[in-house]
């Protein structure tokens, strides 16, 4: 299965990847995440992305069109599952031309629905694993102990990017450049729509009944 899940940053995306890479085997390929790992290592990638990222703008198109593609080659043949990518309808493009000329198309498109008010509780309440990388919610998540990584015991730490300034700019590049991706994909595709404005469990459980159908 190649999946694309959609969604204005802090809908949940990360969240429920975790969900569907468990149940159906697939890998979970997530733009960001690939960008803060390279930052992490200095690469230069990771420093042409810094800037982008920090103000909460896009990366250029061409960069992220060639990471993502290099990614997608890499991934099992079981399938994938596309977390921040598409992001605009050039780089939509780019996924399906280079798809397309290994004969491969996307099996399904969901789109996280969310209230911009609901997205900036969830940014501003993040807090990460700097180790593993498990994202928990100051109110919404929590780990067992108040700060620290259930898994690894790290201090959780709060991503740059997830001040309350950022985040506008960053609901304004969604609204602007991502959220016409949808309607480029709905034009010959199926689309499914998934409120997400619900406890994580709920948007998990629609999400498996959807691609329970296709799998
Ligand atoms: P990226 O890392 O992709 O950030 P994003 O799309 O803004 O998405 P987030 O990771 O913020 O949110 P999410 O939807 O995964 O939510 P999560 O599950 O964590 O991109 C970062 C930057 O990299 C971009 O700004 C850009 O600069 C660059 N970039 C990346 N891809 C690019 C591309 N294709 N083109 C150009 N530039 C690119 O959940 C959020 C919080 O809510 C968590 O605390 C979680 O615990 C909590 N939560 C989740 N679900 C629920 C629920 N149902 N109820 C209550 N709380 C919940």
């Amino acid at each position: 299965m190649r999946i694309v899940l959609l969604g204005a940053p802090g809908a949940g995306k990360g969240t429920q990847c975790k969900y569907i890479i468990e149940r159906y085997g697939l890998q979970h390929l997530s733009s960001g995440d690939i960008l803060r790992a390279n930052r992490a290592k200095g690469t230069e990638l990771g420093k042409k992305a810094q800037s982008y990222m920090d103000s909460g703008g896009l990366v250029p198109d061409e960069v992220i069109i060639d990471m993502m593609i290099d990614e997608i080659g890499k991934a099992p043949a079981s399938g994938y599952v596309l977390d921040g990518f598409p992001r605009t309808v050039n780089q939509a493009q780019g996924l399906d031309k280079a798809l397309a000329a290994k004969g491969r198309k996307i099996d399904a498109i969901l789109n996280l629905m969310v209230d911009e008010d609901v997205v900036v509780r969830r940014i501003t309440g993040r807090r990460i694993c700097p180790k593993c990388g498990a994202v928990y919610h100051v109110e919404n998540i929590k780990p067992a102990v108040e700060g620290k990584c259930d898994k690894d015991s790290s201090e959780l730490i709060q991503r740059p990017d997830d001040t309350e300034e950022v985040v506008i700019t960053r609901l304004k590049n969604y609204n602007e450049q991502t959220a016409p991706v949808i309607d480029y994909y709905k034009d010959g595709n199926t689309v499914y729509d998934v409120n997400a404005d619900e406890q994580a469990e709920e948007v998990r459980d629609k999400m498996f009944g959807v691609l329970d159908l296709l799998s």
